[in-house]
């Protein structure tokens, strides 16, 4: 179901929208794939979330630019990788145009055919169910196959252009 929207919108500047979003704290995923040539593809983004529990489903966000995601969709299956404090490194690397942006990076192939990497606080392997526009981007949903978790590691956080860590508040 999609809501039809016509009525005029106030112009909001690009400047002003990343200014103002990136106030919202988030953490870092990379997403991986692999092809069934053995090529593999990855990309870091922050845009990820969970959608449903039954059935158990999850988005993320890829740019229409993202030279990563056609191999990513075309792979059908991918692996959120949740980040580490201690791999802001990992996130550059997959957030850049490197050629083989796995070389040096420690990982794995699971049992569902998805690169997982290694030293990670979580993984979320899926099979993408839907592909959905929205303006610049995409809205990736995908049904999990298997998850995993460490409880023992911070995250890698990601606020305001700049990397951090998590410090227990008086909450909890
Ligand atoms: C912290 C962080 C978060 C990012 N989040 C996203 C995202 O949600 N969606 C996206 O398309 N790109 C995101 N990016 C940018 C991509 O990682 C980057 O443009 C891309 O992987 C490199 O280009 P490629 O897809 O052509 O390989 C993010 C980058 C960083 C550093």
């Amino acid at each position: 179901m999609t809501r039809a929207v016509s009525s005029p919108k106030p112009k909001i500047e690009a400047t002003d929208y990343r200014q103002v979003l990136g106030h919202y704290p988030t953490g870092v995923c990379v997403i991986t794939a692999r092809q069934d040539d053995g090529t593999q593809a990855g990309m870091a983004v922050s845009s990820f979330t969970s959608v449903s529990l039954d059935p158990p489903l999850v988005a993320f966000f890829p740019d229409k630019n993202s030279s990563s995601w056609p191999k990513i969709e075309k792979a059908g299956r991918f692996c959120v990788n949740i980040l580490a404090a201690d791999q802001e490194w990992i996130c550059r690397r997959f957030a850049s145009k490197a050629e083989d942006k796995f070389e040096g990076v420690p990982h794995h192939v699971s049992a569902h055919h998805v690169p997982v990497l290694d030293g990670v606080i979580a993984t979320i392997e899926c099979e993408i169910q839907s592909v959905i526009e929205a303006g610049d981007h995409y809205i990736v949903l995908g049904h999990v196959l298997a998850l995993n978790a460490d409880r023992a590691r911070p995250p890698l956080l990601f606020f305001q252009s700049g990397y951090g860590q998590f410090q227990t508040g008086s909450i909890g």
